[in-house]
Formats: structure tokens, C-alpha cells, sequence
């Protein structure tokens, strides 16, 4: 008898609102080795975090369908604004299976929390959605969940890339570019209700903020853990796939492949290579008028 799944060994669609979303792609690179990841960053039109959300359940539309367009087995809304505004509308709009980041990262929460009192730090939009103080009390009712809007931290991540002068250095190797004194007193001021309401864990409900881990981990204070979806995502998406037989054969040959709205192909391409731990070696452009064409 022949056991060997046949496997499926088209690439996982994953999008962001830019550049955040990254974090999750290169944790689902390094959990799932095999898996070739199609990434798309809507740059042009980033933040998300501080729009309405008929607006980005449009653009989340128009990025998963042209995620569509390549062939993509499954959808992993990289993005936690996109994910509280959007997810079930493309759950029910595709005919892949699609998932977010914030059931993981509620996930990830209750997993860690002792006292069950959870901060939630993430964009004005999706601290205002709720999504998240559900997605933990849907799994745990008597957890008190204190939730923080940091949608500055968004511009700091940004800022600091946009730079260019990071092209040699890669996140989690080396030093904490972010480990300096002007970001340590914004992020110090932004958690401060956090540390107030005496919370165990604070999840990071912004795929950006993964970035600023150190500086939000000393502001919290040695008896906080901070945690976030990335992990949560992989597992989740492993699952999904291994029970649809859908996780890619033992031979495949894994392909990264990035598109973005930016203007700036090669900023978004020094910048990327930064968050995702190797250089992006594929990046197209996309413009918006191919996008709004999707609708
Ligand atoms: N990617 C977004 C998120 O995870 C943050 C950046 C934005 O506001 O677009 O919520």
C-alpha cells in the first residue's frame, strides 16, 4: 500500500496592510520549512489601523483575491485590523480556507496568563472592534481583559526602516535597533494603563509590534510576559493544512515570493529582508487601479 501523501505544494497566501505582517510570514517560514509563502503588502495604503473598517474589509477583499489570483491554497490574514474587520466576510467570500491572527493570539494569552487578567496592545481599530477581548473570553469568560490602542508604535517600526539603514542587520539576530531611549519613553507612556491594571501577560495584537518586544517587555516589567499570534498562527495553519492533506510533500522546493503597493520596490525589499530574516530575493509591484479591479 502507498502511505505517502500526495501533499499540495501551492503556496500559502499571506497579506498585510504593509510591512508588519512579516513576522508572521517569516514564523511560518522557519515552523513549516517546506511551505513556498506568497506575501502581499498593501504599503501604499498602510496604516490600516486608523481607518474605518468598511474600508479595510475593502482592501482585505481586494488583497485576498488577488492572493487568489496566484494560486494560493490557503489565506493567512497577516494583519490584526484586517483580521477583526474582515475575516469572516472572506471566510465567506473565498473558496480557500482563510485565517487571522487574533484567535491564535487570544490563544497564546490564555495559554500564558496565571492571575487571568490579559493586556491586549494593538491599533485603534482593533482595540475599538473588541475582537480581541472576545476571541480570549469566548475561551476563558473570567479573564479581565484591559486593552491599550498604540497605534504610534506603528509609525516608530515604520519610521525606523524606512531608514534604510538597517540593510545589513536582521531582526532577532544581533543587536535591538529599537532598544533606544527615544522609543523606551513613547512605549513606556503608551503601557503605562497596562501596567496600572496589574496584567500578567500582554499579547501583541499588531503584527508590528513583535518588533518593539524588547522595549514593551522592559516597560512592563520583569512579571509580565509578553506574547504574540506569530507561533499560534503556524500551529493553527499546520494543523488546517496536515488535516486537508494539504501540507506540501517532502520534496518540494519552497519559493518566498513578495508583492507590495510601495512605490519603493527596493526600500520595501531592505526593509522586508530585515523582518523576515532573509533577503527578499522576489518583489513585484502592484498598483492599486489591478486591485480595485478585484472588488
Ligand atoms: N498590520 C496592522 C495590524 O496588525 C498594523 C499596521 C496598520 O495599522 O496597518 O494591526
Amino acid at each position: 500500500m502507498n502511505t505517502a501523501a500526495a501533499g499540495d505544494s501551492r503556496p500559502i497566501g499571506v497579506f498585510d496592510s504593509g510591512l508588519g505582517g512579516l513576522t508572521v510570514a517569516r514564523s511560518i517560514a522557519t515552523g513549516l520549512p517546506r511551505e513556498s509563502i506568497r506575501y502581499f503588502g498593501d504599503t501604499a495604503r498602510c496604516p490600516y489601523g486608523i481607518r474605518s473598517a468598511d474600508e479595510v474589509r475593502t482592501f482585505a477583499l481586494e488583497a485576498a483575491r488577488w492572493l487568489e489570483t496566484r494560486d494560493v491554497k490557503i489565506i493567512v490574514i497577516a494583519c490584526n485590523t484586517a483580521t477583526a474587520a474582515a475575516l469572516s466576510t472572506l471566510q465567506r467570500l473565498l473558496p480557500v480556507p482563510v485565517i487571522g491572527v487574533i484567535a491564535p493570539g487570544a490563544r497564546a494569552a490564555i495559554n500564558s496568563t496565571r492571575t487571568r487578567r490579559v493586556g491586549v496592545l494593538a491599533t485603534e481599530l482593533t482595540v475599538a472592534s473588541g475582537a480581541y477581548a472576545c476571541a480570549i473570553q469566548e475561551r476563558d469568560a473570567g479573564v479581565t481583559v484591559s486593552s491599550c490602542a498604540a497605534s504610534s508604535f506603528v509609525d516608530i517600526v515604520e519610521r525606523e526602516l524606512a531608514t534604510g539603514a538597517h540593510v545589513q542587520e536582521r531582526w532577532l539576530e544581533g543587536r535591538d535597533i529599537f532598544d533606544v531611549p527615544s522609543v523606551h519613553d513613547e512605549v513606556a507612556r503608551t503601557v503605562a494603563p497596562l501596567r496600572e491594571a496589574g496584567v500578567d501577560t500582554v499579547v501583541l495584537g499588531c503584527t508590528h509590534f513583535p518588533l518593539l518586544a524588547g522595549p514593551i517587555g522592559r516597560a512592563l516589567g520583569p512579571g509580565v510576559r509578553v506574547v504574540s499570534s506569530a507561533e499560534e498562527t503556524t500551529v493553527e495553519l499546520e494543523d488546517i493544512l496536515a488535516r486537508r492533506d494539504q501540507l506540501a510533500p517532502a520534496d518540494a522546493a519552497p519559493e518566498h515570493r513578495f508583492a507590495t503597493t510601495a512605490d519603493n520596490i527596493a526600500a520595501f525589499a531592505a526593509a522586508g529582508s530585515f523582518i523576515f530574516g532573509k533577503p527578499l530575493k522576489s518583489v513585484e509591484q502592484v498598483g492599486i487601479t489591478e486591485l480595485e479591479e478585484l472588488r
